[in-house]
């Protein structure tokens, strides 16, 4: 299906859905530049250094998280309703010993201007540069929070991602 440039800001209320349920897709490339998703229910999108920005946070026992700091960035996905089973998928193997494209029967495309790919089934494509990386703060975190979430210690990185291209099918909506 054919897709359009659009502006970052052009499909929120899409992409905000698609995150709550069933999960974004973030593609990054590994270390023999074998592109790997990894869904995220958690993220942010806003503006930071004048700039349209992603952030997404993921924890550092996530293949994910090597894969995004060799290669400096990511794109987000949205997938398609009839898709939607692949969040699922992408969100409980790992990368580290499975081909979740192959096995899956997803396919990766060229972005305009990153280096990983995006997947072509999905809908809405966002392309994202890293300009910062961060970390939780144990100590800067309320004790819920903490008890919550990180009992493991297996803290989030955020990687805050300049949305540098967003690309949607024409028919996104009735897709979703
Ligand atoms: C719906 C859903 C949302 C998720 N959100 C996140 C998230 O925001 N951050 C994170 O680090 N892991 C999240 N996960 C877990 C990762 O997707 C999961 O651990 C995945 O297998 C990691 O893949 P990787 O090892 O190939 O990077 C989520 C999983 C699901 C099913």
């Amino acid at each position: 299906m054919a897709k359009i440039e659009v502006g970052p800001w052009d499909y929120l209320p899409e992409f905000m859905g698609a995150m709550t349920d069933p999960g974004l897709l973030v593609v990054s490339l590994d270390g023999r530049g074998r592109p790997n998703p990894m869904t995220v229910g958690w993220g942010a999108i806003g503006v930071f250094w004048s700039k349209p920005v992603f952030i997404a946070p993921i924890r550092k026992s996530r293949y994910t998280h090597g894969c995004i700091k060799r290669t400096g960035d990511f794109t987000v996905n949205v997938l398609p309703r009839k898709l939607a089973d692949a969040a699922m998928f992408c969100g409980t193997v790992s990368g580290r010993d499975h081909d979740k494209f192959a096995e899956a029967n997803l396919n990766a495309a060229p972005s305009l201007k990153v280096k990983s790919p995006v997947i072509e089934e999905c809908v809405l494509h966002y392309e994202c540069r890293v300009v910062h990386t961060n970390a939780v703060a144990p100590k800067a975190l309320i004790a819920d929070i903490a008890d919550a979430h990180y009992r493991d210690r297996d803290y989030h990185t955020y990687f805050f991602g300049e949305i540098v291209a967003v690309r949607a099918e024409k028919n996104l909506r009735r897709r979703l």
